[in-house]
């Protein structure tokens, strides 16, 4: 028989390490193919192919080198080859039945192990996978995740998708991630915004076509102050979300303006985008505007070196998903249905005391809720607590879940430390720019003027009549507090840093 390789590779050490290298590279190559066929791409498949599997064939290679240099010094010293491998006789019955059996258990081991390896990667892509894989990592943006509109939308959906580039980018990363999480290196909480996100054109645009044309959105929303009576109040919003593009008609409000037909590019001056002191607006004509804060204002030079970034849908909707929901209007979410009795003296203040407290972990969080709400009725109202026993136990079931669903004391997760750009009541939203501050070099304010964005259709008070007009009524902030809501930003009162 002819040999391809130096005597000394034909030894049983060389040998077997090379079949672990052979098998762990076909299926490296066999997971390869499988993922480059299959429409949806599945990051943490990446950990076996790319990590565990490359091992194995390391592994194998040592063995090779390992059993070829130890062969060699055997032939220096004049020692014989060491390969004595068995002579099959298949004449001989014995042997041709052992033969049988042990081909038919390697061949079982082969599709098995190719069907494992299939298994693995159709579960390494569902979302039950990166959400608990790495439980208490991702329990947050797992949590928020399943609260909201895009429940049924996979992981690896908006975070990877097809294309080349991203696919290595997101294996690379994935790799990179499961190593942070088994040393224990991974940041809490996990920084936002994400670095190397998929562009929206590729992620969002797969779903919602931006060229369509949303009419407005109207909010009814409802508020209870802090006081005794939880005094109710009632805004009725007409968002001008808009959109749409010239061929299909009327072309306005916050989408049109924002993404389609502008391009509108910014310097950041914080990590979380929230510090905007430069925007530039191109209109479809070629015309450019170009705003600068009044505030701080940032020197030509630094303009020069600074990171630009081109807005699209997650400069706003940056929280599509993981939306940890400020503890007020997850309160007054649950009172305006009911779910915590309105007639509660105060429960609105005591159950926003509850939540806003630095708890150690989860656990501590929950029973310190029930023990903080229990007593605070006992203490006050030691009859009430009595006759109205039931609506305390159910108020304290509410605050325990919007406790459970939007703080997470292990991960330092809290709605604090992940603004939501789409507003710009509890964060700076869309006031980051249109804060009266931001001025054009001939003059023109991005204004915040209530009736930009919105109209406010409807308002009303608990005993006051209501007001309501189609054209939109002035606005009226609940407390007096003066002329500050004009002037200041309604986040600096409502979520102080
Ligand atoms: C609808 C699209 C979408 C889906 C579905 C989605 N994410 Fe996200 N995810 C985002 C966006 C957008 C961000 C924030 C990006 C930014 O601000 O740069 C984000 C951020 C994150 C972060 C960084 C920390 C943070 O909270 O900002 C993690 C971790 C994360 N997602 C994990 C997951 C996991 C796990 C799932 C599935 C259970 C998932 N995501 C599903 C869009 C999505
Ligand atoms: C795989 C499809 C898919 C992708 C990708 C996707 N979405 Fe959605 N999105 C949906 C569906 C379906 C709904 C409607 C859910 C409902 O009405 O309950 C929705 C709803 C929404 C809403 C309305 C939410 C609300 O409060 O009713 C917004 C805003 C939104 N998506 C933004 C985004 C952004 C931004 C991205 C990119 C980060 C994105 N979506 C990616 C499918 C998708
Ligand atoms: C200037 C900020 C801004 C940008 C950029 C932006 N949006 Fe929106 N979008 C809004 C606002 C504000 C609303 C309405 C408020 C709400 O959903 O509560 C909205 C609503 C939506 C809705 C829900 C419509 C409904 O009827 O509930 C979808 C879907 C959506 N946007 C998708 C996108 C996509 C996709 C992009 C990127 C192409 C994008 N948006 C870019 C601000 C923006
Ligand atoms: C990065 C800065 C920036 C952010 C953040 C931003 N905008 Fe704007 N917006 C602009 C600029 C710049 C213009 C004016 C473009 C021009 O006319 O030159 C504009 C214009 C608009 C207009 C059109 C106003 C008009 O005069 O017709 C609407 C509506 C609007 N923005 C809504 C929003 C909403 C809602 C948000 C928050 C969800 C938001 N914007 C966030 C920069 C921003
Ligand atoms: C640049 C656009 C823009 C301007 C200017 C603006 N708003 Fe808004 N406002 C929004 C958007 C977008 C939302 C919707 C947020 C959401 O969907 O939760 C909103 C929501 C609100 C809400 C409901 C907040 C909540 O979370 O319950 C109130 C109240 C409100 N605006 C009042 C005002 C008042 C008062 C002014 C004038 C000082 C004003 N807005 C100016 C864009 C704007
Ligand atoms: C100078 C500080 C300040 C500013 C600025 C301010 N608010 Fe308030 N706001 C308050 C106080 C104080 C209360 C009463 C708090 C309570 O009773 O829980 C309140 C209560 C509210 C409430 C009802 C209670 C709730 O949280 O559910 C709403 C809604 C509200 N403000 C909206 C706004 C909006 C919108 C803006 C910006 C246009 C704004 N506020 C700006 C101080 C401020």
């Amino acid at each position: 028989m002819k040999r391809f390789f130096p005597p000394a590779f034909y030894n049983l050490r060389t040998l077997i390490g090379a079949a672990i290298s052979s098998v762990s590279f076909g299926l490296v190559v066999f997971l390869t193919i499988l993922d480059l066929f299959e429409g949806e791409q599945k990051p943490y498949i990446g950990i076996l192919t790319f990590i565990i599997l490359p091992i194995f064939i390391l592994f194998g290679l040592g063995l090779v080198f390992y059993g070829t240099w130890r062969e060699h010094r055997r032939e220096k010293k004049g020692l014989p080859h060491e390969l004595k491998l068995p002579r099959i006789d298949l004449n001989d019955p014995k042997q041709r039945n052992a033969f049988f059996w042990i081909s038919l258990g390697g061949l079982m081991l082969l599709i098995f192990s190719a069907f494992g390896s299939f298994k693995a990667y159709e579960y390494t892509d569902s979302d039950q996978f990166c959400g608990t894989m790495c439980h208490d990592v991702m329990s947050p943006e797992y949590t928020a995740y399943e609260f909201s509109p895009h429940a049924r939308v996979g992981c690896a959906k908006c975070h990877i998708g097809p294309g080349a580039g991203w696919f290595v980018r997101a294996k690379l990363s994935g790799a990179y991630q499961v190593y942070a999480t088994i040393f224990n290196k991974y940041p809490r909480p996990i920084p936002t915004p994400i670095e190397n996100l998929r562009p929206a054109q590729e992620t969002c645009e797969q779903c919602h076509w931006p060229k369509h044309f949303y009419s407005e959105k109207s909010l009814k929303n409802s508020y209870f102050l802090s006081d005794e009576k939880n005094t109710h109040w009632m805004l009725d919003l007409l968002i001008k979300i808009g959109g749409g593009n010239i061929e299909a008609g009327p072309t306005s409000g916050i989408h049109w303006h924002m993404n389609i037909a502008n391009e509108l590019t910014y310097i950041a001056a914080d990590s979380q985008r929230q510090n905007i002191p430069w925007i530039r607006s191109k209109n479809v004509d070629g015309t450019v505007v170009v705003y600068r804060s009044t505030e701080n204002p940032l020197t030509d030079e630094q303009i020069g070196t600074m990171k630009k970034r081109r807005m699209d849908c997650i400069d706003c909707h940056n929280r599509p998903t993981h939306i940890y929901h400020p503890p007020a209007r997850s309160i007054n979410h649950v009172m305006s249905l009911g779910w915590i009795n309105p007639n509660l003296p105060n429960v609105k203040s005591v159950s926003l005391k509850a939540l806003e407290m630095p708890y150690s972990t989860k656990q501590a969080g929950l029973d310190s809720i029930k023990l903080a709400m229990e007593d605070y009725y006992q203490t006050n109202y030691p009859v009430l607590a009595r006759t109205e026993q039931d609506s305390i136990s159910r108020a304290i079931i509410e605050v325990q879940k919007i406790f459970s669903r939007n703080y997470f004391p292990e991960m330092h997760v809290s709605w604090k430390k992940f603004p939501d750009n789409i507003g710009h009541m509890y964060y700076p939203g869309c006031f980051r720019c249109h804060d009266g501050k931001h001025v054009s070099d001939d003059g023109k304010v991005l204004s915040r003027e209530c009736n930009v964005c919105h109209t406010i259709l409807a308002q009303q008070f608990e005993k006051e009549g209501l007001r309501l007009s189609l054209s939109g009524v002035e606005y009226k902030h609940p407390v007096d507090i003066g002329n500050a809501w004009k002037e200041m930003n309604c986040s600096d009162c409502h979520n102080p840093q």
